[in-house]
């Protein structure tokens, strides 16, 4: 195990109403890449479970109640957390203690530095696991979701784009007899025409994306420089930024060419900025940034912006198909983007931007 990964520290909650103890197992601990809460009582323990633990390292025996039970709860609160419980007396009972509550190990005090940490990287194991199982059945559920969806809408669409087409032309029709009518009888004929030609822009627009789903172009990616592509949006944002107060800002490290189609990374961009544009307030900003990834073969782009954040509780759901919070919205912008970040072979995670609202990262990968 790497407890220094990158992406976070695994996260141990230790549970012991033993001060001394607790203390010199927290240094142990954070001595080997781990990060540590602490908690004397049953009480303390549930609250800061609440913000999330990969491992809880369990007293059997906690002055306001049963450590084997605090640990069952704690295991059904969180199934994708393990617990290691500590006793006193190794006995027959509290082993069995140990396997009614869902530990994955328990300990005898004194505990054993090596004996320790070992049990914890295998606990860690354990952990890894589970949310790799989790990601990669909802990513089953999802792909699932978006070929119902293209099945659907590829028929859908294909029927409503004849008629829409129909539609256009006759109103090109209307257009150029209007346009022979005098001057001062134009005017009040011609502004719903293009009311009209607008919304059916619009619809050809949404049509557009419900059959990127149905059959996805071809891809054949060539090597794309990222930051003329993130100025391509900028430039195309200047308008809309401008119209509702929000600040555009840019932070481009030197990156290396990505592996891409240079359209649909413009897309996904775009569609990431929008949302972003959404989300704030007037008077704040979003800001688009590249930087080389953690990973040598990557390069990261990010949105980030200065708006409320993603609710956790809808953190899961944003990239599925329909899915929208806003009363205009058709919940294809993150489906979109998610499943041309896939086709070039790389992903997209939200998280917190630093200053506290949200960020899109991309992490694409570069370029031969
Ligand atoms: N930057 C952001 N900050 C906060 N919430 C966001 C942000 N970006 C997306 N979301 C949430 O994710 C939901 C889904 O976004 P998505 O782009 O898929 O659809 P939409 O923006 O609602 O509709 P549209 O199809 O017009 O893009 C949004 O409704 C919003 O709740
Ligand atoms: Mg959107």
């Amino acid at each position: 195990m790497n407890p220094s990964s990158p992406a976070r520290l695994p996260r141990v909650l230790l549970v012991d109403d033993n001060a001394p103890l607790a203390e010199n197992l927290r240094d142990i601990l954070a001595d080997a890449g781990f990060s540590v809460r602490t908690a004397g009582s049953c009480a303390e323990a549930q609250a800061l479970a609440r913000h999330g633990f990969d491992v809880a390292l369990v007293d059997l025996a906690l002055p306001d109640g049963s450590g084997a039970e605090l640990a069952q709860a704690m295991k059904e609160a969180s199934p994708d957390s393990e617990v290691v419980l500590l006793t006193g007396h190794a006995t027959m009972e509290s082993a069995l203690q140990a396997v009614r509550a869902g530990a994955c190990a328990y300990l005898q005090k004194p505990v054993n530095p090596p004996e320790l940490l070992m049990t914890l990287e295998t606990a860690m194991r354990h952990v890894r696991s589970h949310s790799e199982k989790r990601e990669l059945s909802r990513r089953a559920a999802m792909a699932e979701k978006l070929a119902a969806v293209g099945t659907m809408t590829a028929g859908l669409s294909h029927e409503i784009r004849n008629p829409l087409n129909a539609a256009a032309l006759q109103l090109t029709v209307l257009e150029r007899r209007v346009g022979r009518l005098p001057a001062p009888e134009q005017g009040p004929l011609l502004q719903p025409l293009h009311l009209v030609r607008d919304e059916i822009r619009r619809l050809d627009h949404i049509l557009e994306d419900f059959l990127q789903f149905a059959r996805p172009r071809e891809f054949y990616p060539k090597a794309v420089d990222v930051t003329p592509v993130l100025e391509r949006v900028l430039a195309l944002l200047g308008g809309p930024a401008e119209k509702r107060h929000v600040r555009v800002l840019r932070d481009f490290a030197p990156v290396p060419p990505v592996a891409g189609d240079v359209e649909r990374l413009q897309q996904v961009v775009m569609n990431l900025a929008l949302n972003a544009f959404d989300a704030v307030r007037e008077g704040g900003w979003v800001r688009v940034s590249c930087r080389p990834g953690e990973h040598p073969d990557t390069v990261e782009i990010l949105v980030d912006d200065s708006g409320a954040g993603v609710a956790p509780e809808i953190r899961e759901r944003i990239f599925e198909p329909f899915f929208t919070t806003k009363a205009q919205g058709s919940g294809l912008g993150l489906p979109i983007v998610h499943a041309i970040v896939t086709q070039h072979g790389g992903t997209i995670t939200v998280e917190d931007a630093p200053e506290g609202g949200a960020r899109f990262a991309l992490r694409v990968p570069r370029g031969r």
